[in-house]
């Protein structure tokens, strides 16, 4: 598995992906509108085979002065449990320490039910900050706010 740079060839699986991770999914047209904005500020990620190109996982972090924020982040369902997620987040973390991508803290917001993706940032070391209540719709459900600090 390789994690390069999302292109817009990958956008059919990403947001095939996208609709089945997502009780409100993110459009091919939102994946396309991020994509076109080459202004710094958001980093789309593929994780990828090398060989086959089969797209096994994506993340969209936005980044304004210093904080970031994961907007989005799915494994396709027969690929979870690999370490997918875990190698997109390490990803960031390497491409903030390496590049002009400055990264202070990474912010998110998770469902409260969402066992899954909980357990995964507190494995990434973050941390419950807040809760923010009815946050989402359909389900209505309370966000857990989450925090992690990058370069203090
Ligand atoms: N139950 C409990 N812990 C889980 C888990 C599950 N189903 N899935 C991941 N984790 C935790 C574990 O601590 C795991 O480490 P371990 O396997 O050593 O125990 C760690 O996260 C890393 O897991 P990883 O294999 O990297 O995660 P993944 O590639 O399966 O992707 C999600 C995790 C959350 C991205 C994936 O389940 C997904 O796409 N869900 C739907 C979309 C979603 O909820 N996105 C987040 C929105 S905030």
């Amino acid at each position: 598995m390789i994690i390069r740079q999302m292109n817009v060839s990958d956008l059919e699986e990403v947001a095939r992906i996208e609709k089945v991770s997502n009780p409100e999914p993110w459009t091919y047209a939102d994946f396309e509108d991020s994509l076109a904005k080459e202004d710094g500020t958001i980093l789309m990620l593929t994780a990828v085979d090398e060989v086959s190109n089969q797209i096994f996982g994506y993340l969209v972090l936005y980044t304004a002065s210093g904080e970031s924020e994961i907007v989005t982040i799915a494994v396709a369902p027969d690929f979870r449990r690999r370490g997918i997620a875990e190698s997109l987040i390490e990803e960031v973390l390497d491409i903030s320490q390496k590049s002009s991508l400055y990264i202070e803290e990474i912010n998110l917001e998770v469902r409260f039910s969402n066992e899954p993706a909980r357990k995964l940032y507190e494995k990434c070391g973050f941390e419950i900050v807040g809760q923010r209540p009815n946050f989402y719709h359909n389900p209505k459900e309370d966000a857990i706010l989450m925090k992690r600090i990058v370069n203090a």
